[in-house]
């Protein structure tokens, strides 16, 4: 199936984006490609400390993905074989990935309504092997950390953000990412603040972490021609980190439109049957994701894209259900709510791009095809 021509509302515009830094990108490009330091720049170190300011805590090291960051936190605090790390099922395979790349295992805990970690249901899941909770703040969003603080603080647990879609999300107005000994970003493409490639980095307030990730992301040196650890490969290169410093001085104003489009699609699809996106009053909402749950859910995607208008799932599969997971962890059974709500979930197009044509055409086209739909459901 393919619709006419190209979405009018397609889900993402990296092409827009790119149109609003291009002078600036192009000068920035050059004065860097000329002083040769493609890994070292002092852009990089400046990010860092851009990052590390916005965000509240005393240290941010970039990286090539969040993804990386992922693991380099798990090793530096310690997690190893057979420990248990406490996470949810409904993330990117990347989060379940990391655990166990370190040959950890992920133990999963089902969701609440608002998609993310079910405080309620920590506890039980805890053993004595549990070393560490993985709270996901997933679509922009932010977990309950008050409660999982105080889990973590109680079992004496290490907590690992996996902040990768909460860039500038907020609980009780402090930013995501500030509350763990770690947090882990992603700067991929289509996140809210990001790279034109690869890209992650973690935050943290603990020095021997930062320091860690310093010399993980870069062979394990702590100084040049001094490995300590076998490392990796992991860095952020400075063409990268200068186009996510021009995006940084953005960020406030590409939350703000897009937490607008939210309100304008809240507006428009209240008392349809769609599910409008649920979320403590604690949270600040930074619209990674503007994610509804729709019955009869495939049918609409694909009357949907139809008609111009491109929407994804965020994830069509749980992590569970992946072929990778199963065959090396089993199948997992209480799960009920991350599975329900996997048929359910659709992401709708509210990038900062989209201009008020294009958001009024994908609500006039949702509603009367969750109308059309609607007729089918028994
Ligand atoms: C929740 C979550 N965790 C981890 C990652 C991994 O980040 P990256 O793609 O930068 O490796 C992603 C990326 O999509 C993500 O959404």
């Amino acid at each position: 199936m393919q619709p006419e021509d190209k979405a009018r509302v397609p889900f993402v515009d990296l092409g827009a984006q790119w149109t609003l830094i291009r002078e600036e990108a192009l000068q920035k490009f050059d004065e860097i490609l000329s002083t040769g330091k493609y890994l070292e720049h002092e852009v990089v170190l400046e990010l860092e400390q851009n990052l590390a300011q916005r965000l509240g805590v005393r240290y941010v090291v970039t990286l090539n993905s969040g993804t990386d960051a992922l693991l380099i936190a798990l090793v530096a605090l310690g997690v190893k074989k057979g420990d248990e790390v406490i996470t949810v099922p409904n993330s990117f395979i990347a989060t379940a990935a990391a655990i166990a790349h370190v040959d950890a295992i992920p133990i999963m805990v089902d969701v609440g309504e608002d998609h993310l970690i079910d405080p309620s249901k920590i506890e039980q899941k805890i053993t004595p092997r549990t070393v560490a909770i993985m709270p996901v703040h997933l679509e922009g969003k932010v977990c309950d950390m008050d409660t999982i603080q105080a889990i973590a603080k109680k079992y004496h647990l290490a907590v690992i953000e996996d902040a990768a879609q909460s860039m500038g999300s907020r609980f009780e107005g402090r930013e995501s990412g500030s509350f763990g000994d770690i947090a882990c970003f992603s700067l991929h493409p289509l996140k809210n603040l990001n790279a034109v490639g690869d890209g992650g980095f973690i935050a943290t307030n603990d020095e021997k972490f930062k320091n860690f990730a310093i010399a993980a992301r870069n062979h394990g040196q702590s100084e040049r021609n001094l490995s300590i650890f076998f490392g990796n490969v992991s860095r952020l290169d400075s063409i990268q980190a200068s186009i996510v410093s021009m995006r940084l001085k953005a960020l406030d104003s590409i939350i703000l439109n897009r937490r607008k489009t939210a309100d304008y699609y809240d507006r428009r699809l209240t008392g349809s049957s769609a599910q409008l996106p649920k979320y403590s009053p604690k949270v600040f909402h930074s619209y990674h994701l503007y994610v509804i749950e729709v019955d009869r859910r495939d049918e609409v995607q694909k009357a949907l894209f139809a008609r111009g208008v491109e929407t994804k799932i965020h994830y069509p599969k749980l992590i569970t259900d992946q072929p990778a997971y199963m065959s090396r962890f089993g199948i997992v059974h209480d799960i009920e709510e991350a599975r329900i709500q996997s048929r359910r979930i659709l992401s709708l197009p509210i990038h900062q791009n989209l201009d008020q044509r294009q958001k009024e055409y994908l609500m006039d086209t949702f509603l009367s095809t969750l109308k059309e739909q609607e007729g089918f459901s028994e």
